[in-house]
């Protein structure tokens, strides 16, 4: 500041009453603006809630493990979290040490398992982080308990046995005496043994149940050997639902999580999807008969129609494949893909159906499920909801009111607690 500059007012003292009690509805009407300027998805954490809830409802005894990884499925992994934590989840499941220390870092205390493989070179970290570790060889456990004794800590572990995934786990002929070795390893808790289903979620039991039969005996082989107490797990969402017999001491629950039932047949739980993927219309035009529209002249009005342009493509996580027999929600009134999915955009075909620039459109969520996106786009709504990328503004709804909205530069919240 220079000398001839003016002094900057003094601040001003906040006025009692009216200016401090707007500030949580202006802030939130800010918060919301930025998120949904052009794309964005709609996070509903009491739904988060509610099926937290119900899970815990479907499961009666076990505590329940909120598989956040993937950024909670594409739902934002800190805000979930939080949500799922406060409203009755015991802990946490990332698949990656990273993602466990970005919820260390923004507080959350809980429990919190990696799922997947642990490098070595990661486990310092995840042991400074108090992060439980999936181990299913000795030289992961012994670099475990090495790191734990750099950290000055206990690393804690689950051993994972492989009862039939065919992907990480110790053989169960091998999982005694390996469980015996890790807890002679200094500074190792072996907290936890767990197996993972392979076909909770389809329609034919019988190989799950063969699985928990093998995990079963496992357990008891373990018991005789002396090894225990450990939280013994085995369920994911669709074994929670359909297979008691799978719950033991804890359920780890992704998709059901967000409202997403693991598999067509298996829609008859109440669950709320908690996502909405949206847009505003950034553009309308009238063609006529024959107009073609997009990359490669796809698309051709098949009448004089109204074509509406979407900033949204498959960079914000619409599967380009679904745009062949795919639609949107515009005013409730659902519309169809016009040509090829491109990597920011989407036309629809409106036809006649009333549709300005700035108008919502929903992608999928309410109007439409996100399981019909997947099956146009030939995947599972698990894909489609990981893939929806940090670009796309998540915009966090509490209780109706906007808790925080999450964009590329940061968030931003909205109605503080
Ligand atoms: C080991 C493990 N447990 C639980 C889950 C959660 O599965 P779901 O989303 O089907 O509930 C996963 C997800 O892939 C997993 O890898």
């Amino acid at each position: 500041m220079s000398a001839r500059d003016p002094a900057p007012p003094p601040p001003r003292a906040p006025r009692p009453g009216r200016a401090c009690d707007d500030r949580p509805s202006r802030e939130a009407a800010r918060a919301r603006a930025a998120g949904t300027a052009r794309a964005w998805a709609e996070i509903s954490l009491d739904a988060i809630r509610d099926n937290v809830r119900a899970l815990l409802g479907a499961a009666p005894g076990a505590r329940l493990l909120a598989v956040v990884k993937a950024d909670a499925y594409g739902h934002g992994a800190v805000e979930v979290a939080r949500a799922a934590v406060a409203s009755g989840a015991w802990g946490l499941g990332v698949a990656t040490v990273e993602e466990g220390v970005e919820l260390r870092r923004a507080g959350l205390a809980s429990p919190v398992l990696i799922l997947g493989p642990a490098p070595p070179e990661h486990l310092e970290t995840a042991v400074g982080h108090d992060l439980a570790i999936t181990a299913f060889r000795l030289d992961t456990a012994q670099a475990a308990s090495r790191a734990a004794a750099r950290a000055g800590r206990e690393a804690r572990l689950h051993l994972k046995v492989d009862t039939g995934m065919g992907r990480i786990g110790a053989a169960p002929e091998d999982a005694v005496a390996l469980a015996q070795a890790i807890r002679a390893l200094p500074r190792v808790a072996l907290e936890g043994c767990f197996t993972h289903l392979a076909t909770a979620d389809e329609p034919d039991l019988a190989p799950a149940r063969s699985q928990l039969a093998t995990f079963r005996a496992l357990l008891r082989a373990l018991e005789a050997a002396g090894v225990g107490p450990l939280v013994r797990h085995a369920a994911n969402s669709a074994a929670t639902l359909r297979l008691p017999e799978a719950r033991f001491d804890l359920v780890r629950c992704g998709i059901a999580l967000y409202g997403i039932a693991p598999a067509a047949h298996l829609r008859g739980v109440r669950l709320r999807p908690a996502m909405r993927l949206c847009a505003r219309v950034a553009h309308t035009k009238r063609v006529a008969a024959g107009t073609p529209i997009g990359y490669g002249w796809a698309y051709r009005a098949p009448r004089a129609t109204t074509i509406a342009t979407i900033p949204v493509g498959y960079a914000d996580g619409y599967p380009r494949l679904a745009g062949g027999s795919g639609g949107v929600a515009v005013g409730g009134r659902r519309v169809p893909i016009a040509g090829r999915v491109s990597m920011d955009q989407i036309t629809v075909d409106a036809g006649e159906v009333p549709v300005a620039v700035g108008d919502e459109v929903e992608l999928w969520g309410a109007a439409i499920g996100v399981e019909e996106v997947a099956a146009a786009a030939q995947t599972i709504s698990y894909e489609v909801l990981a893939r929806v990328p940090r670009r796309v503004p998540r915009v966090f709804l509490d209780g109706g009111r906007v808790r925080a909205v999450r964009t590329l530069l940061g968030t931003i919240p909205g109605v503080p607690g």
